[in-house]
């Protein structure tokens, strides 16, 4: 293995002051992280990811009580959230402190802000005197990575170090939740933590922002997520019917399914369980987009609980259709 990779957080801490990007792991998926404070950083999380600069980042704090270094006016509501869920897979959108550069946010007043729940990434931040700026760690356009290894497969040579911490425990990107002038959650990006959970926790209704995926809005990219196998999502058995002259993978929750002999059929979870399969859901995605295959083929989960995220996933990477 590279000695670029591996468990050391002090050099993974130095490599930080001295402004170049490790990969950290975090709970949801790695981040291409840098110091949120130094633009040179900023510029080279950009350049490494080929990420447009008009998708801002998100700044990755050690506790809620560094809330305030660098968020302001913080509503009711986002405290609440922050209270109940961080460390946790939760992102804020609130307004920024003008020590936050305009690179990070895109221009926009408005800061993302997270804990994350990994102990080697809490350590790291810890140990640090400034926060860091963490998107994926994949090329801009293509799936999240959930284990070192896949950073590696794809970032190793725009990195100086990899912080290994094992397969991501919840495996999909955090929920993204901003707040309208009244202080209402808005909801960005679906994550394991729901809608449902979200109102509970604050007492209010919770809108969801416009799913116009061909936007360029925030965490509603069209081509965010996709493999670069075309990808098609809808009812297995017939998808399997429609396309049983080609070379299919097929990704399924625990179906038993009549496939043709070279069909690759991998289940994210075979019980079922929905925490199971978004676990396994995007290194699942890279294993058949390494393939060859011709076509993937998948069908969605039941709607709840994290589910919801797996199929809004499903339904991002369905969409760069080149079939
Ligand atoms: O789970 C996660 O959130 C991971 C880990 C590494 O923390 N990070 C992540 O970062 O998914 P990224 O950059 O791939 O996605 C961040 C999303 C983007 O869709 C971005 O547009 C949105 O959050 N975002 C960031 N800053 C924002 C802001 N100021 N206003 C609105 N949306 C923002
Ligand atoms: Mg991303």
């Amino acid at each position: 293995m590279s000695n670029k990779i591996g468990k050391d957080i002090l050099h993974a801490a130095q490599i930080l002051r001295d402004g170049e990007l490790v990969g950290i792991p975090t709970e949801t998926v790695y981040g291409l992280a840098g110091n949120a404070l130094n633009e040179i950083s900023i510029l080279k999380i950009f350049s490494a990811k080929n990420r447009p600069q008009f998708n801002p980042l998100i700044v990755h704090i050690s506790s809620i009580y560094e809330m305030e270094l660098y968020a302001k006016d913080i509503p009711i509501a986002a405290q609440k959230l922050a209270r109940e869920f961080w460390p946790g897979p939760l992102t804020l959108i609130l307004d920024k402190k003008d020590i936050i550069s305009d690179l990070i946010t895109a221009g926009s007043k408005k800061l993302a802000l997270r804990v994350p729940n990994h102990p080697m990434a809490l350590t790291l931040l810890g140990m640090l005197p400034f926060p860091l700026a963490a998107p994926s760690a994949n090329p801009s356009g293509y799936i999240s990575p959930t284990s070192a290894e896949h950073v590696a497969e794809q970032l190793l040579g725009k990195l100086k170090y990899i912080l290994d911490g094992g397969n991501c425990e919840t495996g999909i990107e955090s929920t993204v939740v901003g707040f309208d002038d009244q202080g209402n959650p808005i909801v960005y990006r679906k994550g394991k933590i729901t809608s449902e959970q979200i109102s509970s926790v604050t007492g209010l209704d919770v809108l969801e922002a416009k799913s116009d995926k061909s936007s360029q809005g925030p965490g509603i990219h069209g081509n965010h997520y996709a493999p670069k196998t075309p990808f098609l999502l809808g009812d297995l058995e017939k998808l399997i019917k429609e396309h049983s002259m080609q070379k299919i993978g097929v990704l399924s929750l625990q179906k038993k399914l009549d496939l043709p002999e070279t069909a690759i059929h991998l289940v994210l979870s075979k019980e079922g369980n929905l925490e199971e399969a978004a676990k396994n859901l995007f290194s699942f995605m890279r294993k058949l987009d390494s393939e060859k295959l011709e076509i993937i083929l998948a069908e969605k989960v039941p709607n709840k609980g994290i589910g919801i995220a797996i199929n809004d996933r499903l339904e991002r990477a369905a969409l760069k259709k080149t079939v």
